[in-house]
């Protein structure tokens, strides 16, 4: 089973995530808790991580989306795929749909065309669960703007974090099935009630 969580910058992700780890720890639950860019367990998709986020650094919106492919074919090779053979749980924090909301969308590389080059890196890797943590534009930057130090994505205008929320929803639109919506405007404590209610729904917990 493979799960992954979205959603925009500031939309409280990583503190759910947290909260969902030390939920399924208590239970005893074994899965494999993983992220892009950067999955901790390969040094190369670190060293590409350092490069994407690096502010000092100036990419085009193509080298972006190259490097974020790059990102995930390593993070397939050496820990998605063996694990999903193992037939284990995997959580991950970001995948394929970041790409196409960011470099699709608010880089205007196009959903469709990020698509089909994810598609050719992942060989049709996608997702069973995507869990969205839905917030509008203006709420989110709220709480980026209160972060510090921000990386080259967070630096973006408010414009780039509207397009990277209706790129959400136009994906949401092209996968209904797979998508599950949590509201992420709600306190942490009900943001993750949410979250630990559709894992447990997803996984028979
Ligand atoms: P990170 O610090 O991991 O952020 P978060 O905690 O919000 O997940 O930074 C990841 C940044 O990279 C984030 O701004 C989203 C962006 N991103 C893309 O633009 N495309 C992608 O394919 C992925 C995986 C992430």
């Amino acid at each position: 089973m493979f799960i992954t969580f979205e959603g925009p910058d500031g939309s409280g992700k990583t503190t759910a995530l947290e909260g969902l780890k030390k939920y399924l720890d208590g239970k005893d639950f074994k899965y494999v808790f993983t992220r892009e860019p950067g999955t901790h367990c390969s040094k190369e998709a670190n060293q590409i991580r350092k490069i994407i986020l690096d502010k000092e650094n100036n990419i085009t919106p193509m080298t972006e989306a190259i490097l974020y492919a790059a990102d995930r074919r390593l993070h397939l090779e050496k820990l998605i795929w063996p694990a999903l053979l193992k037939k284990e749980v995997v959580l991950c924090d970001r995948y394929l749909d970041s790409s196409l909301a960011y470099q699709g969308k608010a880089r205007k590389l196009g959903i469709k065309e990020i698509k089909e080059l994810n598609e050719i890196v992942t060989e049709n890797t996608y997702p069973d669960v995507t869990i969205f943590f839905d917030i509008t534009p203006a709420e989110a930057a709220k709480r980026v703007d209160s972060r510090a130090p921000k990386d080259r994505m967070e630096l973006e205008p408010d414009s780039f974090r509207e397009d990277v929320y209706t790129g959400y929803q136009e994906v949401i639109k092209m996968f209904p099935k797979r998508f599950r919506i949590v509201d992420a405007s709600k306190s942490k404590e009900e943001v993750l009630e949410q979250v630990i209610k559709i894992i447990n729904k997803e996984l028979s917990i």
